[in-house]
């Protein structure tokens, strides 16, 4: 039987991620579209790693991300509310029609934006590595660190990915049987560990490179939050 009321402490948490999903998709605009300057004392803007002309396809990698999909499909679109819902496969104008209808087609093809995510990745630790050699001897300050922590975030993240992990073993029906079998076998066992807290990377690696991207401004506004470590 469908359920009519929520709980109160249920309204508090919809309340609470529909927010928390607005306040950063607006983030993330702003980010882009108030061009942050690319480089600022060796430091490169996440934004503009490894340029802000291919944005487009790590942006569609991360807009359709299944992490993404659940909260703006139940908290912004209410449609479908979850999986206990029944009343969507009773009503006809309820069903769930995500992945097939004009824009939400889109995500089928997040699979294939997958790639772009995967490509980007070593631009963000060449963007470490150029912070700690930009100025001919090597250094380390804390946005090298920051950096990092945004590398790496963004690494488990797609790393963690679902797609990915159909890429290197969810598509094996018999590892014994398949190419580099035992090796994709480890592999999938690592990743699947991984692909459990997939969510909460998405969400933290989107922190991170918004928190990387503010650092930087910070500092081009000429504020005092960097600091020699070595
Ligand atoms: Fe989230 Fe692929 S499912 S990045």
């Amino acid at each position: 039987m469908s359920k009519k009321y929520l709980f109160p402490y249920e309204l508090i948490e919809i309340n609470w991620r529909f927010w928390t999903f607005l306040v950063m998709i607006a983030v993330g605009i702003w980010a882009v579209i108030s061009f942050p300057v690319a480089e600022t004392a060796g430091y490169i803007d996440p934004f503009y790693s490894p340029t802000v002309a291919i944005l487009p396809l790590p942006g569609l990698f991360r807009l359709t991300c299944y992490a993404y999909r659940k909260d703006y499909h139940r908290h912004l679109f209410n449609h479908p509310l979850g999986c206990s819902n029944t009343s969507r496969g009773e009503n006809h104008q309820q069903m769930y029609t995500g992945e097939r209808n004009a824009f939400f087609q889109l995500e089928n093809y997040h699979r294939y934006f997958l790639y772009a995510g995967l490509a980007i990745l070593p631009f963000f630790y060449y963007d470490f590595y150029h912070s700690l050699v930009y100025s001919g001897s090597f250094v380390l300050r804390l946005g090298s660190l920051v950096l990092l922590g945004n590398a790496l975030m963004l690494t488990a993240w797609t790393l963690s990915c679902h797609a990915f992990r159909h890429l290197i073993g969810g598509n094996v029906d018999c590892y014994s049987c398949a190419y580099g079998g035992n090796a994709r076998r480890s592999l999938f066992g690592i990743q699947s560990w991984w692909n459990k807290h997939h969510e909460a990377l998405a969400w933290t690696s989107l922190l991170t490179i918004i928190f990387a991207d503010l650092y930087l401004r910070a500092l081009q506004a000429g504020l005092p939050v960097d600091f020699k470590i070595v």
